[in-house]
Formats: structure tokens, C-alpha cells, sequence
């Protein structure tokens, strides 16, 4: 909750205590090179144990609640017709409203049972950006992707609330274009993770989706981002001040023909599902459930798991839940800004997101600025981020790399998990990097595999600038870690 304090600074004060406490490791500088040169200098490929502020991902990381923790222990274990699994239907339904739920063990796998469902070969799906397992799926399934996000999403600085919004225009031109035969579905994504977590506006949802039903076209909506998203729509759309999260969200529960979710980020949990209110839909869906997740009363996923779920959805519905994401982001982007370093704004709910094209302008862009910028601050900090750029997208067909629209280093902050300390803790040890930026230099791949090559691949730096990094670290901070 933001509260002021007496020099008028607003502080996003925690409202919840921490209970249960993890360990952490700082390694000194010299070790945090040595761990980055021995795992490929892939941010994905470090062990938790070289890690000091994992900012990864939220994904699977979040803090749950001691009601999630105390639900699980009343699990119902059964393969058919689990307890369980109609607590958690009964959940999707009083969070969303009257849908048919299908289970799956997290997001891309609701990906996998949608696109095999409705994705026909030479078929497009038209969305605001893709995320990287959606369009894989989509693609495998011999389908297209276009991206309709406004021009001004893929701009960095800017003060949009809703970056994430379609380009309506766009979207009736491309459906008069490729002809509604020709399209799988219309896919919005909440929180468009891969332009920075940017959120979509109630209205331009209301908009799309009603062009797509015009045109006989199906609307699937991703909401794994959805409760940052719920808390854009609350505070930056004025229609929505007086309604409940609650509110707001059964809107959208019946808006879209087909939603789906990780619970991985979605409920603080981990899993995920598909809910529709058609029960045609939902009959399509039905068969795949089985065959590649479990049967259709858990979906691949444990019942302790979907019984923490269940409860995290509810408690989604609490602003002072889902608004301390927003608000622990924002204070670092603010920290970030007023040092000059470059990030997206407004500042999202995922993550910070940090530009490498500007930061690491120095760098040739075959050099993989943001892959950089990830392996200097992890040196700089043992601070754990994520590439979002070129080293994200596989290759094009003739060779050549597919240069991504943004290059940004994410810092995720997952729900519940840091303190405000350690939030200025990265915003002191990224201020130190850009003071030194000129010294990071650039990556390139000794292995790359076809298909998400930033999950595995491994890379080398091009001089050794890691470890003339570590030495100005030194330099300036002594025997501090
Ligand atoms: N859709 C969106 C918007 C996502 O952010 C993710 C995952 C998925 C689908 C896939 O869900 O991981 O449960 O299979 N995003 C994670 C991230 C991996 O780090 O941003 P999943």
C-alpha cells in the first residue's frame, strides 16, 4: 500500500509479515565470473546456489500465503473425481463466473492443447505480441503469427498507460486482409510480457474482441499476467475505480471465448488451465487433456498444488495482494530513472525492464546487448535477470538472426518475495554498471540449439571483459561483497 512518509516520499509499504525466511548467498565478485564462465554466461543456466536476488522470473517463485500452505494439507489425492479438482473449478468459477475449466500442468501446455485444437497449417493468429512458448506452439502447428500491438507499445519511453493495447485499426484491416477462414483465433495477452509487462486496457479489449465475434473470428485470451493487469485497469481506467478486482475480472471471464493461465503466475501457485464458457469449446479441448497432461481432475498438476491455487485465485481478488508487485516495481524504475539508466516505462507489474539498447549502445547488436547486460549485472551483483531481446528469438530460416524489436534485461520481482532493501540493493549495483557500462562487451554463441535457444545455449564473451569488470569492482568497492 502506497503510504507517505514524512519528507512526503511514498513508500510501497509491505502488507503482509514474513514468516518462513530462505537462506541467501552472496559470493564475492571473483566467484560470481567463475560461476557465469562455467555455465555458458546463460542467466538460465546459473545454480540458485551462485545466485544472491534470483529476478529470473516469477514464474513458480512467488510467496503463497499461510491459507494456500494450510489448504494443501487438505489435499484430496485421487486420479478421478478428486475433491480437489471441484474446489478448484468452484474457485475459476466464482473468481471468472459460469466457464467450463479444463486443468493442465502450466501455461504452454494450455498452448499446446489450444493450438493443436485450432491452429490449421497456413492459419494465422493475429495478437498484441507473442510470448516465446506460444508462438513455438503455433508454430508447430504449421500456423502464422502477426503482432497488432500499437506502435507505441515497442516504443521504451513513453507514458501510455495501456502499452499493451491493439491497434484496432490494424486488427480490422489485417481480418479484412487475411479473411476470417484464414485466421486460428485472435490471442491478447495480459500484461504483454515480452514489450515489458505492459497491460491492455478493458477497453480496447471490449473493442478487439468484439470486431473478432463480428468476423466469426475466435478470441483466446492469455491470462497468466492477469492480476497486474487488473490492478492497471483499476488505477488507470477511470471506469473501473468504483468496481471490485472481482468485478473487473468476471468481466472477463465472459468476454473472451477461451482463456487460459500459468499458475505458475496467475494464483501463486503452480500449474495452470483452460476455461471457456462454451460448451462447444470446451468439448473440442476435452480429448487432448488425457492424452498429454493427466486425466481431466488434475491436468498434470499435484493436488496440493491446485489446492494452493484455489485459494491464491481468491486471494487475486485483494487489491493490496496484487497491487505490491506494481508498486515494489515502480519504486525501482524510480530509483533507476533519477540515475539516468534507461528502462520501459511506465513501469510495468512483471518485472523492471531495463533497455540494452541504450545501455550497451557500444555493443554491436550480433553481440547480444541485453545477453551482456544480464552476464555485467550478474558479476555486478550476483542479481539473477533475464535476456528479452535477440538471443529470445531463434534464428530466421536462411541463417541470419531474427533481431528482436526490443533488447531488454529483465529484473522479475515475484510476488511477495523481496524487501524494499534488496530493491535498492539492484538499483545501487545497476547504478554502479552504468557508471561502468563501456567495460561490458559482448557475447557469442559456442552452442545454440534450434528451437528457444536462450534456455540452453551457452555463450562466450568476446574479450575478457568479465574479468576486467570484476576488477573495477574491486576497485570501488573494496572487500564488500
Ligand atoms: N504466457 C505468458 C504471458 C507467460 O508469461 C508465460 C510464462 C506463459 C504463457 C507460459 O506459461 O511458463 O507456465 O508454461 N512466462 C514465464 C516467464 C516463463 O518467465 O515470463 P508456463
Amino acid at each position: 500500500m502506497p503510504i507517505q512518509f514524512r519528507s512526503g516520499e511514498c513508500i510501497p509499504l509491505e502488507m503482509h509479515k514474513v514468516r518462513m525466511v530462505q537462506r541467501l548467498n552472496l559470493l564475492p565478485v571473483e566467484e560470481r565470473v567463475r560461476a557465469s564462465q562455467e555455465t555458458g554466461n546463460n542467466t538460465f543456466l546459473l545454480k540458485n546456489r551462485d545466485v544472491f536476488l534470483d529476478m529470473l522470473t516469477d514464474s513458480g517463485v512467488n510467496a503463497m500465503s499461510q491459507e494456500q500452505y494450510a489448504a494443501m494439507l487438505n489435499a484430496d489425492d485421487s486420479y478421478a473425481g478428486s475433491e480437489t479438482f471441484y474446489r478448484l473449478e468452484g474457485a475459476i468459477r466464482e473468481v471468472f463466473g459460469d466457464v467450463h475449466f479444463l486443468p493442465a500442468h502450466q501455461g504452454r501446455a494450455c498452448e499446446n492443447i489450444i493450438s493443436q485444437t485450432f491452429v490449421k497449417p497456413g492459419q494465422t493468429a493475429i495478437m498484441n505480441y507473442h510470448f516465446t512458448t506460444t508462438r513455438a506452439h503455433i508454430m508447430r502447428n504449421g500456423g502464422k503469427v502477426i503482432e497488432i500491438v500499437r506502435e507505441e507499445g515497442l516504443k521504451v519511453k513513453s507514458d501510455l498507460p495501456f502499452k499493451g493495447d491493439l491497434d484496432i485499426e490494424v486488427l480490422r484491416s489485417e481480418i479484412k486482409a487475411i479473411g476470417a477462414e484464414n485466421i486460428a483465433f485472435l490471442r491478447i495477452e495480459a500484461g504483454t510480457n515480452l514489450i515489458g509487462g505492459q497491460p491492455v486496457s478493458m477497453a480496447n479489449m471490449r473493442e478487439a474482441v468484439k470486431i473478432a465475434k463480428d468476423a466469426g473470428v475466435l478470441t483466446v485470451f492469455d491470462a497468466s499476467l492477469l492480476s497486474d493487469n487488473l490492478y492497471f485497469i483499476k488505477v488507470r481506467e477511470k471506469e473501473f475505480a468504483g468496481k471490485t478486482v472481482n468485478e473487473i475480472t468476471r468481466e472477463l471471464g465472459s468476454l473472451f471465448d477461451i482463456t487460459y493461465f500459468s499458475a505458475r503466475k496467475l494464483g501463486c501457485a503452480r500449474g495452470g488451465g483452460i476455461f471457456t464458457p462454451r460448451r462447444d469449446l470446451y468439448d473440442a479441448m476435452l480429448a487432448l487433456v488425457p492424452l498429454y497432461e493427466g486425466f481431466i481432475t488434475y491436468g498434470g498438476m499435484s493436488v496440493r498444488e491446485m489446492e494452493a491455487l484455489a485459494v491464491g485465485l481468491r486471494e487475486s481478488m485483494d487489491m493490496n495482494v496484487i497491487e505490491q508487485t506494481p508498486l515494489f516495481v515502480d519504486a525501482l524504475a524510480r530509483e533507476l530513472i533519477s540515475a539516468r539508466i534507461p528502462v520501459v516505462t511506465p513501469a510495468s507489474g512483471l518485472g523492471c525492464h531495463v533497455d540494452a539498447m541504450e545501455f550497451c549502445e557500444h555493443l554491436p547488436r550480433d553481440q547480444y546487448r541485453a545477453g551482456a547486460l544480464a552476464i555485467g549485472m550478474y558479476i555486478a551483483s550476483g542479481v539473477r535477470g533475464m535476456e528479452r531481446g535477440t538471443m529470445s528469438e531463434d534464428r530466421n530460416a536462411d541463417g541470419s538472426d531474427r533481431i528482436a524489436a526490443m533488447e531488454l534485461l529483465r529484473l522479475a520481482v515475484p510476488k511477495r518475495v523481496f524487501t524494499l532493501s534488496q530493491i535498492k540493493y539492484v538499483a545501487d549495483r545497476l547504478t554502479w554498471l552504468h557508471e561502468n557500462r563501456n567495460l561490458i562487451g559482448g557475447l557469442r554463441f559456442t552452442f545454440e540449439p534450434k528451437i528457444l535457444r536462450f534456455f540452453f545455449g551457452k555463450l562466450e564473451p568476446v574479450s575478457d571483459w568479465p574479468q576486467k569488470l570484476a576488477e573495477k569492482f574491486r576497485k570501488d568497492f573494496g572487500d564488500s561483497l
